[in-house]
């Protein structure tokens, strides 16, 4: 099985890219894990959006559609998702309902240096990726609040609670997305 994971996070040290590289350790051996990095990804522009695409925006497009699930860490920017998150998703989207991102099995993860965790990030998000036809992992929201307190320095995971509960519904979200690949 291939997964892949974005961060909505552009940032170098962002807590929501440390989270992915966790969920890739809690994945282990039982499916490949490959990042794609939005940073690349040009803003929405329906004239660019033709038969030939900015060359990111195709890598996004492929990526996700070899991949049998895809797992999103996001910040929570203003009580919603970053913008760039929804630029990538926007390209991805098209052509409407039959995308790449269609019956695509998604995972959503959030981590915020709030109490909330990326809460109402998650709900947009879903909001979202509803519009756009993709199953999203039916399961109370995976939400990583006071971040800041449970990474190390070098990006680790260090909080033992919400490694074990990663680790478990990691485990649950493969399980889910090999049945529906199956
Ligand atoms: C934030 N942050 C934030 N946090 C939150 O819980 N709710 C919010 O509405 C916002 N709003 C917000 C807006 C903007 C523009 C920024 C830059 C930040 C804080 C944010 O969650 C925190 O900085 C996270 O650490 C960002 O995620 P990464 O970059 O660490 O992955």
């Amino acid at each position: 099985m291939k997964i892949l994971g974005i961060s909505g996070s552009l940032r170098k040290a962002s807590y929501n890219t440390h989270l992915l590289e966790a969920a890739r350790e809690a994945i282990g051996s039982a499916a490949t894990f490959a990042t794609f990095d939005i940073g690349g990804i040009p803003h929405y522009h329906g004239d660019q959006d033709g038969e030939e695409k900015p060359p990111s925006v195709q890598k996004l497009k492929d990526d996700i559609a070899s991949a049998d699930g895809v797992v999103i860490a996001t910040p929570e920017y203003n009580y919603s998702l970053p913008g760039v998150l929804k630029n990538a998703i926007d390209w991805a989207s098209r052509p409407a309902f039959k995308s790449v991102l269609k019956d695509k099995p998604i995972i959503v993860l959030s981590a915020s240096m709030s109490a909330t965790g990326g809460a109402r990030a998650q709900v947009h998000l879903r909001d979202i990726l509803a519009g756009v036809l993709a199953p999203v992992f039916a399961a109370p929201d995976f939400l990583v609040p006071t971040a800041q307190n449970k990474f190390d320095d070098d990006g680790k995971l260090t909080d033992t609670p919400t490694q074990e509960m990663l680790q478990k519904r990691m485990d649950s979200y493969l399980e889910w997305v090999r049945r529906l690949s199956s």
